[in-house]
């Protein structure tokens, strides 16, 4: 675990998982802000969301106002910011000023992220070019869990990347958070390196696998579903501040982070991770660890920063938008399972399709209970049970035994 850092932990029992989900207490609205906030409403025309609104019971009154974007012009003389003005949506505050910070654990997350900086070079790749060359060092169902693997991420990352900078970061309207968006931002950049890095150090047809999310269909599948939670919020005359169009945000945000960070990474991560503990592609395996890491804390930060906006907005999360959300993580674990069959149709590994789809619902129940939503596969078990140590990568020191994975920025690695 990172100094400062709440990650949550595979072993976290479930309760206490729901118990983390109040960060921050609803602040009231002074009588004058309202008051503005209403003028400023009649002055400004909101662009109509084509979304149907999902059950709203009571729009908040502060929903009429347009949100800051950090573009306006500066106010000489304006009043001194405070905590009490920032928000995470809908702000209408200077988003330029970082501080006073309002959610705290937002930068804490951004100094974490900081503090464990990598670069993929950094990685040795020898023991994996002499064994991806060995005519018999691997078999052709090994040799396809990494084509597949690197074919999914190469694109999904920088689809990700995408979302954050054209889709997302217009829409939160917090300085801290956009502080830690732009540093995951350069992670999935990072992340898209690395991909990159492992095609060109094993002399793979970048083609092959740089189109496989156009040409292999489990592949397509997932990018084009996420795509639909991407296009609306990149809508350039998309905005928040209706009730219908917050929840259309708010859906989008756990499509990416719950659903697109947190589901459809994890097979491939539990695949390559799986050829790293048997000494098989260690390098790619690495690259996988140290993103495995990053991944986990871009979503456990999408996490909070859902039930923050949940607890500032309660009319959001009704019945029928809870089902809404509830429909997509089954679908999306049904995909997640035919990419689990198609990257690896036969066992492999001591693994097979079934203890995926096993995973997969236990994965599934941890991201409800993270959300707040009830569990969907009562019962199910974790099959992997060495992953969690991955993702705790104190413990994982010595994993592969090449290099120290938890290090921390200043000039210096430090190695064991
Ligand atoms: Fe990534
Ligand atoms: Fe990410």
């Amino acid at each position: 675990m990172f100094k400062g850092e709440a990650m949550l932990n595979w072993e976290d029992p479930i309760g206490q998982l729901r118990q983390r989900q109040t960060p921050e207490p609803v602040k009231a609205m002074l009588a004058t802000e309202m008051l503005q906030a209403v003028e400023r409403a009649e002055r400004e025309t909101l662009a109509p969301s084509p979304v149907e609104t999902l059950g709203v019971a009571a729009p908040a009154p502060v929903a009429q106002a347009a949100a800051a974007t950090g573009l306006e012009q500066v106010e000489f003389g304006a009043r001194r910011l405070v905590v009490d003005d920032k928000a995470m949506i809908n702000c209408r505050a200077d988003l330029n000023q970082l501080v006073p910070f309002k959610y705290k654990w937002a930068w804490q997350k951004y100094l974490n992220a900081c503090a464990n900086h990598w670069m993929p070079q950094e990685i040795n790749m020898n023991a994996d070019i002499a064994l991806w060359k060995s005519r018999d060092g691997l078999t052709d169902d090994e040799r396809q869990i990494i084509k597949r693997n690197l074919g999914f991420f190469s694109t999904a990352d920088s689809l990700v990347a995408n979302n954050l900078v054209l889709a997302v970061y217009r829409h939160i309207t917090n300085p801290e958070c956009r502080q830690y968006l732009l540093r995951q931002a350069f992670e999935e950049a990072l992340h898209t390196h690395a991909y990159q890095y492992c095609v060109e150090s094993l002399g793979l047809d970048e083609a092959e696998i740089f189109n496989m999310y156009r040409e292999i269909p489990a592949v397509h599948d997932k990018a084009s579903w996420a795509m639909r939670f991407t296009e609306s919020l990149g809508d350039p005359t998309f905005s928040t501040g209706t009730p219908a169009a917050d929840q259309r945000l708010l859906r989008d945000l756990i499509a990416f982070y719950v659903i697109f960070e947190g589901i459809f990474f994890y097979v491939g991560f539990v695949q390559v991770l799986s050829m790293g503990r048997r000494n098989k592609m260690t390098g790619v395996a690495e690259q996988f660890q140290y993103i495995l890491r990053d991944e986990s804390m871009h979503m456990n930060f999408g996490i909070d920063v859902i039930n923050q906006i949940k607890v500032e907005n309660p009319h959001l999360w009704t019945e029928q938008f809870q089902r809404q959300i509830i429909d997509l993580i089954h679908e999306s674990i049904e995909l997640e399972i035919k990419y689990a069959q198609d990257t690896m149709p036969r066992g492999i590994l001591g693994l097979n399709a079934n203890m995926f789809e096993e995973y997969l619902h236990y994965i599934a129940n941890r991201r409800c209970a993270q959300i707040g939503l009830p569990e969907q596969f009562p019962g199910a078990t974790n099959p992997f049970p060495w992953m969690s140590e991955v993702i705790d990568l104190k413990k994982e020191k010595n994993f592969f035994e090449t290099r120290v994975t938890e290090y921390q920025t200043g000039g210096a690695l430090s190695w064991d």
